[in-house]
Formats: structure tokens, C-alpha cells, sequence
């Protein structure tokens, strides 16, 4: 596992920019999940403003790692925020595009999406694998739509599985472990001083650590990308 820690959002945003901007150099396509909340709008931000013109955006294939079941024009949507922050910026394809179909009933929306990853993204080890899986992580460890009273879907057999966000009860389409720890570069991006705690404990395993999903992400193929607040409680 390795840990970048940076000044700010904007310093993370620009080194990531500069990632991708080599990775998408190196392959002449890349199939990235994104992850939603409101983290990626700061990487969004910068990609628009900075790398509109410096990356074959026609190389990049734009999946999610979990969706809110709600329509594509919804306030909640992941994708919604995507478009708004980066799609509606730079040239990506709308054959690029793979949104999860949040409109339809969430156990329809997950089987179209099961098969559409399926279909869509080469195999290793026998299952669909990103380049990219970028992930966030809730102040509870939850990660993608993943959380602690719902573990058990970390572990499902499927490639993605409806959870539950335990406080609204609202639905939502999310990758599974399966699938996440198949992808050859894993990303958190974490910022803010109120994810400090829990980013301490799963880092150095104390504490609940191994009741947080964002504990079961496979460290080998983990990044974590800090702010200097989520890391004040991280040692070395
Ligand atoms: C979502 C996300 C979720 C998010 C974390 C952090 O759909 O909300 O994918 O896993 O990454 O909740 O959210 P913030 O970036 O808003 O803190």
C-alpha cells in the first residue's frame, strides 16, 4: 500500500491530473471506475481547467463504482455530478460513457449493469478488471455503496450488488469486492479533517478497522491519496 499526502485538494488534483495524463500516454484505452459524494469534484475541477487539451479524452472509458437509484438528471445522481464537473468540459465520447441506469427499479438497474461491465471490460483471473478504480470512503469506512451494516456484500459472488445507505435508506448500485480488488491500480481520494479518524485506524489497523469495507480494499493494489487534514492521525 502506498500513502501521498498533499497540502490540499488541489495539489492531490493536479498530481492525479499528471497520472492519468501518462496513463492515457501509455494506452490507447482505459477502462476507469469513478467514484461520487462530492471528493472527485475538486480532481473534476482540475482535469476540466488543466487537462482539457492534454489528454486523448478518446482513450478514456468512464464507468462508476456505485450509483444512487435515482435518475441521470437527479440532484443525487454521481453521474449527474460527473457530467456537470467534467463531461460537460472535455471532449469524452458519449460512447465513453457507461453510467449505471439509476432510473430503473435498483435489482433491474444492477443486473443491466452486471451484464454491461461484463460485456464491456477484459478479464483477469476470470473477472472483469479496471485499469482504474477510484474510491472515496464515508465517515462510517463505507466505500463505494458499501457499508458496515451491509459487509456482507463486500464478499458477494456477484459483480455488483443494490446497497442501502443506512441513514436515508436510499438505494444504490455498487461494485463489489470481487470486482474492486481485480483492478490493477486502486485510488482513495480522501480529504477533510472528519475522515481523519477512521483513515488512522484502517492505515495502522487499530481500533474497528475491520469493520469499515474501505478495510477490505486489497492494500497491494492501494493508493491512498490524502489531504493534509484526513492525515493528521497518520504516523511516518
Ligand atoms: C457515493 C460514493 C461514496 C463516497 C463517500 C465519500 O456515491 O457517495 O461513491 O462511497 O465516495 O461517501 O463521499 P464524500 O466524497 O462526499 O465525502
Amino acid at each position: 500500500m502506498q500513502t501521498k499526502i498533499f497540502e490540499d485538494k488541489e495539489a492531490l488534483s493536479h498530481y492525479l491530473g499528471d497520472w492519468l495524463m501518462q496513463l492515457s500516454q501509455q494506452h490507447e484505452s482505459l477502462n476507469i471506475a469513478l467514484s461520487g459524494g462530492s471528493t472527485p469534484k475538486a480532481l473534476f475541477d482540475e482535469l476540466s481547467k488543466a487537462y482539457k487539451d492534454v489528454i486523448d479524452w478518446s482513450r478514456i472509458r468512464f464507468f462508476w463504482g456505485d450509483e444512487r437509484c435515482v435518475p441521470p438528471n437527479h440532484p443525487e445522481s454521481n453521474y449527474l455530478m460527473t457530467r456537470q464537473y467534467l463531461f460537460d468540459h472535455v471532449p469524452v465520447p458519449p460512447i465513453n460513457i457507461f453510467r449505471v441506469k439509476g432510473e430503473l427499479e435498483p435489482h433491474v438497474a444492477c443486473a443491466h449493469y452486471n451484464d454491461l461491465i461484463d460485456r464491456e471490460l477484459p478479464k483477469t483471473d476470470g473477472g472483469p478488471c479496471f485499469d482504474i478504480v477510484f474510491l472515496g470512503m464515508g465517515d462510517d469506512g463505507h466505500t463505494a455503496s458499501i457499508f458496515p451494516h451491509e459487509m456482507s456484500l463486500w464478499d458477494s459472488k456477484e459483480l455488483c450488488e443494490v446497497g442501502t445507505h443506512p441513514v436515508s435508506g436510499q438505494k444504490r448500485v455498487t461494485l463489489t469486492g470481487k470486482v474492486i480488488n481485480n483492478a490493477r491500480h486502486i485510488l482513495f481520494l480522501v480529504t477533510g479533517s472528519k475522515k481523519a479518524t477512521k483513515v488512522s485506524e484502517i492505515l495502522h489497523q487499530q481500533g474497528d478497522y475491520k469493520n469499515y469495507p474501505a478495510s477490505r480494499v486489497d492494500s497491494s493494489k492501494t493508493t491512498w491519496l490524502l489531504d493534509k487534514d484526513a492525515a493528521t492521525l497518520v504516523i511516518g
